[in-house]
């Protein structure tokens, strides 16, 4: 484990991440030989087209283990244009932003429901499950800058691929066009400071105010895309959208609204659920709902995957890349996704509680002879 679930976000900053990480790229290349999953991901070339979604790496300390851990493609912790710090212990709760969860699937009717979470670990970390309520804090951004660029010089190291996720802050009075602006501010900043790849997250559940869960308006997403795009001065760097779990005939409409303007999505984040500890009280701060990840989360993160790839077709969009990200925690969640049309495969719970996830997935690719590109 790369996190000590016991203590709180701000602890495991400044501290983790734990465990010794070796590195293991070299057995990983072996292994995997000719086989693997083939990709080229703006350029970017790989056989084993994992990587880690925004929210576990969030300096340059978890950015070089995620490397070492063999994730191709790393995503910082998603940016803000202030600095704040994570959701505290208040007294009431228990000092932590992330507890462990049955692994047991998150059905379409239960969504949203309530569900008890534990400190101790549920199952084992193959089928890990936890929820988090973290509160997207950020550093300043005369801080992330600096972090951005070393992040570039670990690429080259390691020969990785890096994206920079940004939220917009809605500060009071703020009307959409404020907001989007602060998107495209942050956009690029990200763009000055090296990046390639720009992430918008257009979907964390946890934080009230209007960047909540603003991927449900698409007028506004929109909006906060074209203002994105209309900032960036590199007609190469790449735009993408993090967006949250919705049916076909959604995606299709929302596609069809900011195709023009970005490069590909990421999907999905988190599920909220209402979660409560032992005794039946809130369990992490920030209110009773957190957001769901991990294996619980794979059956929905797949079909909002599918429900993607079919409004890709259907609109005829060929430059749309669909990254998948929910709930893969065993090469078979990976196989999963890819099989629904995913072109990049993204995990942010198990590269805290099954960082050995790349090193399985090789060895899954070699031991079944799969050979394919996409
Ligand atoms: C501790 C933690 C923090 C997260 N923070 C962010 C974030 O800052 N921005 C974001 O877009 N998603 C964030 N996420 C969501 C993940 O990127 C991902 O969409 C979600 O966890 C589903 O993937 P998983 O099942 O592999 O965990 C976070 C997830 C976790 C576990």
């Amino acid at each position: 484990m790369r996190y000590k679930i016991e203590r709180t976000f701000e602890y495991n900053k400044d501290n983790g991440p734990f465990e010794s990480v070796s590195n293991k790229n070299n057995k990983i290349k072996k292994i995997l030989g000719k086989y693997g999953v083939r990709t080229d991901f703006f350029g970017f070339k790989t056989a084993l087209p994992i990587g880690v979604a925004a929210g576990t790496i969030h300096n340059l300390r978890y950015m070089e283990a995620s490397m070492k851990d063999g994730f191709e493609l790393l995503t910082w912790k998603t940016f803000r244009s202030e600095h704040r710090l994570a959701h505290r212990n208040n007294g009431d709760y228990l000092g932590h932003n992330i507890i462990f969860l049955p692994s047991e699937t998150i059905s379409k009717k239960d969504m949203g429901a309530l569900r008890t979470g534990y400190i101790k670990q549920q199952d084992t970390p193959e089928f890990v499950s936890v929820t988090n309520s973290v509160g997207m804090p950020s550093p300043h951004p005369l801080d992330w800058v600096n972090m951005v660029k070393d992040g570039q010089k670990l690429a080259k190291k390691y020969n990785k691929a890096i994206i920079t996720s940004v939220v917009g802050t809605a500060r009071k009075d703020d009307d959409i066009f404020a907001l989007a602006r602060d998107y495209a501010f942050l956009a690029r900043f990200a763009e000055l400071a090296g990046e390639k790849i720009i992430e918008l997250n257009l979907s964390c559940p946890n934080v009230s105010g209007k960047e909540g869960v603003i991927y449900k308006d698409i007028k506004s997403s929109k909006i906060i895309a074209k203002t994105a795009r209309e900032a960036l001065r590199d007609k190469n760097t790449k735009l993408l959208l993090k967006l949250g779990y919705a049916n076909k005939g959604f995606y299709k409409r929302f596609l069809k609204a900011t195709s023009e303007f970005i490069d590909g999505v990421v999907a999905i984040n988190t599920i909220p659920m209402k979660v409560v500890d032992k005794k039946g009280k809130q369990a992490l701060p920030g209110g009773l709902s957190s957001g769901t990840c991990g294996y619980a989360i794979l059956d929905r993160a797949v079909e909002a995957v599918e429900n993607l790839a079919k409004a890709k077709k259907e609109l005829s969009l060929k430059n749309v890349k669909i990254i998948g990200c929910g709930g893969v925690t065993t090469p078979d969640g990976f196989m999963r996704h890819i099989n629904a049309g995913a072109e990049f495969v993204m995990v942010a719970t198990a590269s805290l509680f099954n960082p050995q996830l790349p090193l399985q997935l090789a060895e899954y690719l070699a031991e079944n002879k799969i050979k394919k590109r996409i």
